[in-house]
């Protein structure tokens, strides 16, 4: 069976609680990142009307939601949430009342094209199984113009932290919440073909943060 095929909605049968405490340990371990620093990142592209990729029980994003109001208090913005897994799904709605939710899967979706001014995809990319049709399909429902924030788990590199990250890896691809991380330069070249245009790249630890802008 290859990395790809045992990955499927059922891989996220936690309860929503438990699913973000092990996110939580995922972020540290793996990514390497703060919470903090991953919430301004994503905060600052909620604008206008917003689709929340892999929204997950959406507590990253009811976070990112209060960050906005406060930070961003000029950018107005109405989000409509998506993700496969019915059972994450159930806590998201508890979560976010005001928001527009739907189980859509990200590689076919039922938007027209077009239909949105800004797209986060929050720790969601190297979990998709083939992710060239996701983003084909993301980039499709974004407006000329509209902007994609997304990361990206990159390969773990030398260093004593850098093993538990591979150990955190591995148990991610067993369990079927990780399809795999990626090397910076394939991530890099895919955009053109995507006719996104690259703003701003950052890599912080075991993470690229990419600004991006569909054409
Ligand atoms: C690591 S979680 C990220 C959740 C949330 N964005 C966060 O940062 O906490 C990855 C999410 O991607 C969703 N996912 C994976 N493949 C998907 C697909 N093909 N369509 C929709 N959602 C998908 C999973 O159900 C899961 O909620």
């Amino acid at each position: 069976m290859s990395d790809q095929s045992i990955i499927n909605e059922n891989s996220y049968n936690l309860t929503p609680v438990l699913y973000d405490i092990r996110g939580f340990f995922i972020l540290t371990l793996a990514y390497r990142n703060t919470l903090g620093s991953q919430v301004r990142f994503f905060a600052e592209n909620l604008k206008g009307r917003h689709l929340e990729c892999a929204i997950g029980t959406g507590t990253f994003t009811k976070i990112c939601m209060k960050h906005a109001r406060k930070k961003h208090p000029e950018q107005d913005f109405s989000l409509v949430g998506v993700d496969y897994s019915k059972a994450l799904m159930g806590g998201a709605k508890k979560k976010l009342k005001g928001a527009e939710l739907a189980i859509e899967d990200l590689r076919d979706m039922s938007f027209p094209d077009g239909s949105f001014d800004s797209a986060n995809l929050p720790n969601g990319y190297h979990t998709i199984a083939d992710i060239d049709k996701a983003m084909v399909e993301i980039c499709r429902v974004l407006k000329p113009g509209g902007t994609l924030y997304m990361n990206v788990l990159l390969y773990p590199g030398e260093g004593v932290m850098n093993k538990i990250s591979q150990k955190v890896n591995d148990y991610g691809q067993r369990t079927g919440i990780l399809n795999r991380p990626y090397s910076r330069q394939e991530v890099l070249d895919s955009l053109p073909k995507l006719g996104l245009r690259l703003d701003e790249a950052d890599t912080i630890q075991n993470c690229i943060f990419l600004k991006t802008t569909k054409l």
